[in-house]
């Protein structure tokens, strides 16, 4: 069975040659390595650059965690959360938390808000449990899981003693930049280093993510070897029949040009909820700049169809759907035949619940097109760690090509420093005076 198909035969779009040689030139151009944020390319062969000694290391982390605590706080935000939240959720029972014996420690997340109650209620949560916490912060100097690291350092040393603390703290970060790299360095963390050259929306295949899910008991390494069969199949000199990146990125393009202006991504699987997520930041800070760009939104199906169904039927003409399907559930659940029938189902009985909602997935696609709103499929044969990882740098490589084709620099993120002027001025950090004092004055 393939790793991903992609069927873009309900978007409408008809591949001309001058679409395809475009999609092409703009991969060819990511790995000539001369385009817009050039100094952030290291995501396109990183799956095949990964070794067994990387592999083994974080493995190790993440076993020595494990055996200590059976919670870890993952803090981090954007790039340096959206993949392992994403991939962890994808690959776990949701319901284990329920389960008594567990596999695998808890992983929860914090540093991605700055929410006292969200704080609060995590401290108090984990109360009766051992904990270690993994802090994932390239710059080293974000406000939000800075604020968290803050806090949870503190528990921990409280807890265990200064020394102990050590071995129970994880830092990703820079080789050498940022406030997080010089603690880390005081305090002898063990580290892990996020690639220069690798930006955080691109990282979830360097530490970034592996550590956390190695340590939710994910397999990283069939995890890297989904991504390290779609480097290959996305690869420069690939002709764009075989080319699913490029293909995907296509599309997209010539739907924004025909006035197509948000995607929605969804699955009528709602464990891939987060990949929309991750997806989400991926693409909005890639493409969305230059008074540009596709708003990436998401749908979880088939419970959105009961919210947002309505506007995607016949709301604004504006839209297009990208639907993540998954060929092969993990389980098998059928409807029984009831002898009062009240419900009125009894022609459903017999049937795996797989097989109704494949029904409303096809119904809601053909309903959909019939109501102006383009479909591009996504075919993955089961949510396994290989699939995922394909389908992460499946998502990646359209990306780096979609920025491209759209004229915009998909690597950096100068829209992002707004807002953290404006907090920085209304909290009177030293060296924002001026900006203070005209902020204020707005208010
Ligand atoms: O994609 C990005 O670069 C951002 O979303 C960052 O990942 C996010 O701002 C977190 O940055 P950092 O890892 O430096 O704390």
């Amino acid at each position: 069975m393939e790793i991903l198909k992609l069927n873009t035969t309900k978007s409408g779009v008809a591949f001309s040659e001058e679409l395809k040689q475009s999609a092409l030139a703009a991969n060819s151009l990511l790995h000539s390595g001369k385009g817009a944020g050039n100094d952030f390319l290291g995501w396109i062969n990183l799956p095949s650059s990964i070794d067994k000694a990387q592999l083994d290391a974080v493995n190790a982390c993440a076993a020595t965690l494990r055996a200590k605590a059976d919670v870890v706080i993952c803090i981090g935000i954007g790039g340096s959360y959206l993949g392992a939240k994403a991939v962890l959720d994808a690959m776990s029972n949701p319901f284990e938390l329920l389960h008594t014996e567990r596999k695998n420690p808890t992983v929860l997340f914090a540093g991605q808000n700055i929410s006292e109650d969200y704080m609060a209620e995590l401290m108090e949560a984990v109360k009766g449990h051992s904990i270690a916490t993994i802090v994932i912060s390239k710059s080293g100097t974000t406000t939000e899981p800075a604020i968290a690291f803050r806090i949870i350092k503190e528990e921990i040393e409280k807890r265990y003693g200064k020394e102990e603390a050590k071995s129970r703290i994880v830092a990703i970060t820079d080789k050498a930049r940022g406030a997080l790299k010089t603690l880390a360095t005081d305090e002898g963390y063990t580290t892990f280093v996020i690639p220069d050259d690798v930006g955080g929306r691109f990282s979830v295949l360097t530490p970034v993510g592996l550590l956390p899910l190695a340590v939710g008991g994910v397999d990283i390494e069939a995890l890297v070897a989904g991504a390290q069969t779609m480097e290959q199949a996305t690869a420069e000199g690939v002709a764009f029949e075989d080319n699913l990146a490029a293909q995907y990125a296509a599309t997209r393009y010539a739907l924004y040009n025909s006035g197509k202006k948000i995607e929605i991504l969804g699955s009528y699987e709602p464990k891939l909820q987060n990949i929309n997520e991750w997806w989400k930041q991926l693409y909005g800070e890639s493409e969305g700049k230059d008074g540009k760009g596709i708003f990436p939104a998401s749908v979880t199906l088939t419970a959105d169809l009961h919210s947002m169904g309505q506007y995607i039927q016949e709301g604004e003409r504006t839209l297009f759907e990208t639907i993540i399907s998954v060929e092969k559930p993990a389980h098998e659940v059928k409807v029984e035949s009831d002898d009062a029938n009240l419900d009125g189902l009894n022609f459903l009985a017999g049937k795996r619940l797989h097989e109704i909602n494949k029904m409303a997935e096809l119904g809601v696609q053909l309903a959909h097109i019939d109501g102006g709103v383009p479909n591009i499929l996504i075919q993955i044969p089961a949510i396994n760690a290989q699939a995922i990882g394909a389908l992460l740098y499946f998502f990646e490589k359209a990306c780096g090509i979609s920025g491209y084709m759209l004229g915009v620099n998909p690597f950096n993120q100068p829209g992002v420093e707004a807002y953290k002027r404006n907090m920085f001025a209304l909290l009177d950090k030293p060296g924002y005076e001026e900006e203070s004092k005209a902020i204020k004055a707005r208010l």
